[in-house]
């Protein structure tokens, strides 16, 4: 088996420090980027990449954002990424712009598609490897939460997406059945022996620890996916902007961001 991130270097808690990816990301991508609020580390999402897969593999991010995971097509691996929202998938069709001039040809090994995963899926055998963060439950619905985007990335998230199927609309009570159907159609999806990679993160409410990502393994552990321990990691996430201001008051915050790697065993 290989090791996740060999380069980088752990802290205490036994977490990866991956480096902030801001300039990084300024020669990837271009700056109309920054828009969206849940970019995943360019760093974490490489390392990632070339944990669970190897050249000509088709790669998946079933909730793409600004679609980070095509510096998967700079190493080689065909990459599809699928984003519910028409501005964040503009988005992803600039960087593919960017990324042409910086690797004239990657174009070829892009998909970028604008739908819901939902309906956008199952491709039964299409993908190799799945990785992606979920979209959180409600967040859209969070006022405190839209109104500091809109301040840090000057972009109005009120119409962010409309869609009832933007996972970042629905309660919590629902979002964990519909991500029970995402898990199951992500199952169909990859081939045998294939891997569902999700980096999520447990969040605070009412001042206790919710915990999402044992419930996101139990949910992907029912439809089919087998759960290894050793292939668990975490990372010291910097967090959102309103999670320093709420560390800033003194309130607790979820500090370290889970990178769990599910598979699908040989049927
Ligand atoms: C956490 S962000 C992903 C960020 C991405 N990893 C990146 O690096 O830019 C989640 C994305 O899921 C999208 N989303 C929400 N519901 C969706 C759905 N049903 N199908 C596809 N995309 C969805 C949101 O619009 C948002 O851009």
């Amino acid at each position: 088996m290989k090791q996740f991130a060999p380069e980088y270097n752990i802290n205490a808690e036994g977490w990866f420090k991956f480096p902030a990816d801001a300039e990084y990301r300024k020669r990837m991508f271009p700056p109309e980027v920054n828009q969206h609020p849940a970019k995943a580390n360019v760093y974490l999402v490489q390392a990632i990449i070339e944990y669970v897969s190897e050249p000509e593999d088709i790669l998946m991010d079933i909730m793409a954002g600004t679609g980070t995971l095509m510096v998967g097509a700079l190493i080689g691996r065909s990459v599809i990424c699928i984003e519910i929202s028409k501005k964040f998938h503009a988005l992803q069709v600039a960087a593919l712009e960017h990324l042409e001039r910086i690797a004239p040809g990657i174009s070829g090994m892009i998909s970028l598609v604008n739908l819901p995963c939902q309906t956008y899926l199952p491709i039964p055998n299409l993908a190799d490897h799945i990785i992606f963060s979920p979209q959180y439950a409600g967040i859209l619905k969070k006022k405190s939460v839209t109104d500091q985007w809109n301040i840090d990335t000057g972009y109005d998230f009120v119409e962010y997406s409309k869609n009832p199927l933007n996972l970042g609309t629905m309660s919590e009570f629902l979002w964990m059945h519909e991500m029970e159907k995402v898990y199951a159609q992500c199952y169909q999806t990859l081939k045998p022996n294939g891997s569902m990679t999700l980096i999520v993160k447990d969040h605070m409410s009412a001042g206790k620890r919710v915990l999402l990502t044992d419930k996101a393994i139990k949910a992907s552990v029912q439809v089919g996916f087998s759960y290894n321990p050793d292939e668990h990691f975490k990372w010291a996430a910097p967090g959102m902007p309103y999670t320093s201001a709420r560390r800033a008051r003194g309130e607790l915050t979820v500090d370290d961001e889970d990178i769990v790697v599910l598979r699908k065993c040989n049927e």
